[in-house]
């Protein structure tokens, strides 16, 4: 099984190298608890190696991105592919772009590498029902997974995999981020759910390092 680097070296290794390549993976959890950082860092990953990548936001503009990447100097290198292999594509969504044409502009995209989508929550706001939302989340999966490999990012409350509307169950992995107290300090951890064509050791949270050096994960097993 072909394996995409994360970005992340001790995710790699838990992985036995990486994502599955090919796949959508559902990067989940609530809010601030690293989600973007970690799908620009899955980005970056990849324009290092020549691949084409593309972080397709449908709330930040790039400036807010970039801005957001600033603080932390191995994201600083983001600068250097952008417009070149890296591209950010800010799609605002409403009355012009409703989620039908989402799906249908995705559609019309050529094969890359990584991508990005951040989030799927605002899908959901702009679905006519969820019923619909269902439908064009299955007919996107699809889609991406052909297209290359992609990272759907997805807001939570606390203690969910998904905004409860099939997004874990339509994804090929689910990585889900959250804070939790350790001896009454709130600590990060990343937790893999699921993750096909994978062994993995489910259940596991381990502990999840963003400052301004970079972002990891440490050898702390939390269970
Ligand atoms: N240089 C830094 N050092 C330490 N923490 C940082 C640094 N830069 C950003 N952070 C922290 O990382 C978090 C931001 O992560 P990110 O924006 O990726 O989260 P998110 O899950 O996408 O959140 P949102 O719900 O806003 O979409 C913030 O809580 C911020 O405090
Ligand atoms: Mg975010």
């Amino acid at each position: 099984m072909n394996r995409v680097s994360t970005g992340i070296t001790r995710l790699d290794k838990l992985t036995g190298g990486g994502f599955p390549k090919e796949t959508v993976i559902l990067l989940s959890g609530g809010a601030g608890t690293g989600k973007t950082l970690l799908g620009l860092n899955f980005l970056l990953e990849g324009a290092k190696k020549g691949e084409k990548c593309c972080y397709v936001s449908l709330s930040e503009t790039q400036d807010e991105l970039l801005r957001a990447a600033k603080g932390i100097k191995s994201l600083n290198d983001i600068k250097k592919y952008l417009g070149k292999n890296l591209v950010i594509e800010h799609i605002p969504l409403g009355e012009n772009i409703t989620l039908k044409k989402f799906v249908e502009i995705i559609g019309m995209y050529p094969k890359i590498d990584r991508l990005v989508i951040d989030n799927v929550n605002k899908l959901l706001i702009f679905a006519e029902n969820k019923n619909l939302y269902r439908v064009y989340l299955t007919e996107l999966v699809n889609h991406l997974k052909e297209m290359g490999s992609t990272l759907l990012i997805c807001e939570t409350k606390e203690e969910q995999i998904d905004s409860g509307n099939n997004e874990a169950f339509e994804c090929d992995g689910v990585i889900n981020l959250s804070f939790l107290d350790l001896e009454e300090k709130p600590t990060r951890t990343l937790q893999i759910t699921k993750m096909r064509y994978t062994i993995f050791e489910p259940r596991i949270r381990h502990e999840l390092i963003i400052n301004e050096k970079g972002i990891a994960l440490k050898e702390t097993k939390i269970i």
